[in-house]
């Protein structure tokens, strides 16, 4: 772009009808920044250190490109991928850093060559936000396995202000156009926030499976993913019997649709299911006998692990997989087609998370709340409250 000097607001307001090329609406300061190809400020909560603690913070976001999106955010969801993090289970973190990748709100701008959206519409962001790659004709479907991809926070991103892509836990965000989806309007923004990764990351593996009627589904832990994987799994005609270590939960899991509801508080009680189901799915954040649940699994079943604990190491046992010839995978997320159609799929068939809206300053109490299991079952922040 030739536009890249910074313009003073005030000038910049004054010639901005014509200094947009027709690119960009200039009903907000942010969109007039936009339209002048200035960063864009925006304001949210960070990590500053591996406490776990969250403050208020601004900061800017990167000046938006003919293929991005400017999007001014209603509301983002807790996932325990934020927490993760943050805390520096996987790896080391550059701060601040803002967390946050199920993101929902309205296009405030749009640049010259994004033909998807158009200001006004309402759009989702998921775990990934950018490419490296000028162009993504030859991009297949799974873009979460591309190494050019930029992921919604804490990824190296050259252009953006404080040098990594910073999330959804703010104000507004800058995103290619093709990592949004479209949100229907038949469901609430705030329902919708949650399906960008806890639906798409429990749906994935289960239309990889053929989820289909009478199928029997396992889903060990019941939090964010756990319940979405439980009713998307149900609303497909599978059998889903749920493995939950909260006893407070089995009324919760029975109104989700779940066959049956094991409470694994001694693990003798998984015994009895031994070889019963062909597809297991577990959203298990931390360490755990994954042996004692791979054996729950049919011969020739599968077992596909969600959950993603500290450095993302899990013990297996050989003879456990052995024993069962068990197809044994971990799946991330899924790509940005199958996140539209899960969007549209629980739009459609009302297959909605069970959320409590918080405002900001609520996110430290929500955060601990996940870790200790008390979050019922997805907390989204209201982003008018940052
Ligand atoms: N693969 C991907 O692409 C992807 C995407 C998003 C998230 N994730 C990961 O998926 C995991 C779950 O995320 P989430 O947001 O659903 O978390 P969550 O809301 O905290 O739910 C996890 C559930 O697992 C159970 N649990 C927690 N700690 C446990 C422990 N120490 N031992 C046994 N069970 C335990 C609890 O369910 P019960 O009370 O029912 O036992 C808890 O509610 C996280 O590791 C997250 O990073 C992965």
């Amino acid at each position: 772009m030739s536009d890249t000097k910074p313009l003073d607001r005030r000038e910049f307001v004054k010639r901005s009808g014509t200094a947009a090329g027709g690119a960009l609406l200039l009903n907000t300061p942010v969109a007039a920044l936009a339209a002048a190809r200035q960063t864009i400020p925006s304001r949210g909560y960070a990590a500053i250190d591996t406490s776990g603690t969250l403050v208020p913070w601004s900061f800017e976001r990167r000046a938006l490109k003919d293929n991005d999106i400017l999007i001014d955010i209603r509301y983002a969801s807790i996932c325990h991928s934020d927490i993760h993090q943050m805390k520096g289970h996987w790896g080391p973190q550059q701060y601040p850093q803002v967390p946050g990748h199920e993101i929902v709100g309205i296009v405030a701008a749009v640049g010259k060559s994004v033909t998807r959206f158009k200001v006004g519409d309402r759009a989702g962001v998921g775990c990934m936000v950018n490419s490296r790659l000028e162009q993504l004709d030859g991009v297949e479907n799974e873009e979460q396995y591309s190494p050019d991809t930029v992921f919604t926070y804490g990824y190296p991103e050259a252009d953006s202000p404080t040098g990594i892509s910073q999330g959804g836990y703010a104000t507004n965000i800058v995103v290619r156009d093709h990592f949004a989806v479209h949100i229907p309007d038949h469901i609430r923004l705030q329902d919708a926030a949650p399906l960008l990764c806890a639906g798409i990351t429990t749906y994935s593996p289960l239309m990889r499976a053929k989820v289909r009627k009478g199928m029997k589904v396992g889903v060990a832990g019941v939090g964010g993913l756990g319940h979405m994987a439980i009713q998307i799994a149900v609303s497909k005609g599978a059998e889903v019997t749920a493995f939950t270590t909260s006893a407070d939960k089995v009324a919760d899991i029975q109104a989700f649709g779940a066959k049956a509801v094991v409470v694994v508080d001694d693990p003798a009680k998984l015994a009895p299911h031994q070889g019963s189901l062909d597809l297991m799915i577990s959203t298990i954040p931390y360490q755990y006998d994954v042996a004692a649940y791979v054996a729950l699994v049919k011969p020739y079943g599968t077992f596909t692990q969600v959950g993603m604990p500290e450095r993302f190491e899990l013990t297996v046992n050989a003879l456990g997989l052995s024993a069962s010839r068990v197809n044994f995978n971990a799946s991330l997320i899924g790509g940005m087609a199958e996140t539209q159609e899960v969007v549209d799929y629980c739009a459609d068939h009302q297959v909605l998370p069970r959320i409590e809206i918080i405002r900001a300053d609520e996110i430290n109490t929500a955060w601990n709340k996940v870790v200790i299991k008390r979050a019922r079952y997805r907390y989204v922040i209201d982003a008018s409250t940052f």
